[in-house]
């Protein structure tokens, strides 16, 4: 079956400096793909998407503005917080990050406020598209909105930055309490776990939505590392979730202007969002390009059989940030037991999946090379590797110079959410940022990837509402799930060569 890749954008134009270049991607092109069958609806919603959307990488990316988050976000531990930053035209920038005990966002714990300089540096080697950045905190406060953070927060700073505490009639609630001064030469961000680096990585993606001829601005800042004692000190190579304008967002997003018009004593109070059970049924797609830490861009496509608790999933990987360019695609199936609602992470449920087949189909020479000369019985038949031709890789237990492992068992946390269009939305984990992937319970993630949306439903029929306005509320740390790679192996794929 001949298929067409999506592409989330018909025109890319990156502006570098003073050069533009202009990348024509054709609508028709396609590539051999071995035995990639699309749902026809899950193919209309990717095309439609790519026919009426334009996307801009803008190089250098320019931040000035105000920058919202579109919802409730989910960091590791779990963390729920909402995200609101200014960049001023004079390097200067405040960013709001307000944190809540609950996954909906709706019951504020504390309020950080952050001033400071940022400085854009060169291009990033690691990943592309993205600028890396220097950034030089001024000012961090704290205002809390629960005794209870309050008291959880201050025994913590007791110990490990004492005098950060006033000894007496400390911690009234709605104080604004300073964690770091540069002027008064005190610091104590690292008691509170706190850091910044979020803002060493930066990529801005400008959206045109041609039949309604509107423009959202994306900002994609540096992705938190999923182990809490690597946070501080983790230089990230993937993205979170976007920001978007606050001048310039997708319609409609009721969080948005919450989050605009909220400060350090006012967080905002997201609006309730029913809480869905798990129906995992049926077929989901990538909303877009999806990054991943260490080098990946990749789309994800997932079918779930409720009726026998099966799965299968193609993971497309390209060298490119927008998706243009394949390497290699991935098949993979097996099956996955009845979710229990997750203690850890609220809102979430955990899972168990098992992949016992797998296939793989390599997409550029590049990788044929690199398959081609794979150990004999270790991927695939020996030395038989060509170009959109697909190859099992289950009699050899997996591929080892693609990380996969035959049989994998993963332990998963997901969550499924309706979004403010009605269409239904996947929450799957976050892979571990070292690579690895979460084989035991220890592992299993507590923050969620760019989610998927659902293409068709339980019964077989083309379940959501299409929109190709609709590019809100996704996000960018996407990954492979149940398949992990070593980083040399992806530095060499994207045309990189590590000594
Ligand atoms: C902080 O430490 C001091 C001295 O150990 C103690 O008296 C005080 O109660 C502690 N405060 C909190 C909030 O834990
Ligand atoms: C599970 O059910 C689906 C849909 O009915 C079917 O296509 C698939 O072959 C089944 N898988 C197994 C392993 O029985
Ligand atoms: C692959 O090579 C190994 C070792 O040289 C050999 O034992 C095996 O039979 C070969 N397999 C095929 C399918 O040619
Ligand atoms: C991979 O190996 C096959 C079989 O030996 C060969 O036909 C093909 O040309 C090789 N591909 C590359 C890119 O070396």
């Amino acid at each position: 079956m001949m298929q067409c890749w999506w592409m989330v954008g018909s025109l890319i134009v990156f502006v570098s400096g003073s050069k533009i270049w202009d990348v024509p991607v054709s609508q028709t092109q396609s590539h051999a793909t071995g035995k990639l069958h699309w749902e026809p609806a899950c193919q209309y919603q990717l095309r439609h998407l790519q026919d009426g959307t334009r996307i801009i990488g803008v190089l250098p990316p320019r931040l000035e503005g105000h920058w919202v988050s579109t919802g409730c976000e989910v960091r590791p531990g779990p963390e729920f917080l909402t995200r609101f930053y200014t960049f001023y035209p004079n390097r200067l920038f405040k960013a709001h990050q307000f944190y809540y005990t609950d996954p909906h966002c709706r019951d504020p714990s504390y309020s950080l406020v952050i001033k400071g300089r940022l400085r854009l540096r060169q291009a990033s080697w690691i990943t592309r598209g993205a600028t890396e950045a220097e950034h030089y905190l001024q000012k961090v406060g704290i205002v809390f909105h629960n005794e209870k953070t309050m008291k959880e927060i201050a025994s913590q700073m007791n110990q490990s930055c004492p005098g950060f505490m006033p000894t007496t009639r400390a911690w009234v609630p709605g104080t604004l309490h300073e964690v770091l001064s540069a002027k008064a030469g005190r610091d104590c961000t690292a008691a509170m776990g706190f850091t910044m680096h979020e803002l060493s990585l930066v990529r801005l993606e400008r959206k045109y939505q041609q039949q309604e001829s509107t423009v959202s601005e994306e900002l994609f800042l540096g992705d938190i590392h999923t182990e809490k004692k690597e946070q501080m000190h983790y230089r990230p190579t993937g993205y979170q979730r976007p920001l978007q304008n606050a001048m310039h967002h997708l319609h409609p997003c009721p969080a948005c202007g919450l989050i605009y018009q909220a400060d350090e004593h006012h967080p905002p109070i997201l609006p309730l969002v029913p809480e869905l059970p798990l129906h995992l049924s049926g077929k989901w797609a990538s909303i877009h390009c999806e990054a991943r830490p260490a080098v990946l861009f990749l789309t994800r496509y997932f079918t779930f059989y409720g009726n026998n608790q099966t799965w299968e999933g193609y993971y497309q990987h390209y060298s490119d940030p927008l998706c243009n360019q394949p390497t290699f695609t991935i098949y993979a199936s097996g099956h996955y037991t009845k979710g229990v609602s997750s203690s850890k992470v609220k809102g979430g449920t955990e899972l168990e999946f098992k992949v016992t087949k797998a296939k793989v189909t390599p997409m550029d020479r590049a990788t044929v090379l690199m398959l081609n000369s794979s150990d004999p019985g270790t991927c695939g038949e020996n030395g038989s590797w060509a170009i959109g031709t697909e190859q099992d890789i289950t009699q050899t237990n997996g591929c080892i110079v693609l990380g996969i492992q035959l049989p994998h068992t993963e332990y998963e946390l997901f969550k499924i959410e309706q979004d403010v269009k009605d269409r239904t939305l996947l929450f799957i984990g976050e892979r571990p940022t070292d690579g690895s992937s979460p084989d035991t319970p220890a592992k299993r993630p507590t923050s969620y990837q760019a989610p998927l949306v659902q293409c068709v439903g339980a019964s077989g029929v083309f379940s959501t509402h299409v929109n190709q306005n609709h590019l809100a509320m996704t996000g960018n740390s996407g990954g492979t799930v149940l398949i992990s790679l070593p980083l040399a192996l992806l530095l060499l794929l994207t045309g990189f060569y590590v000594f």
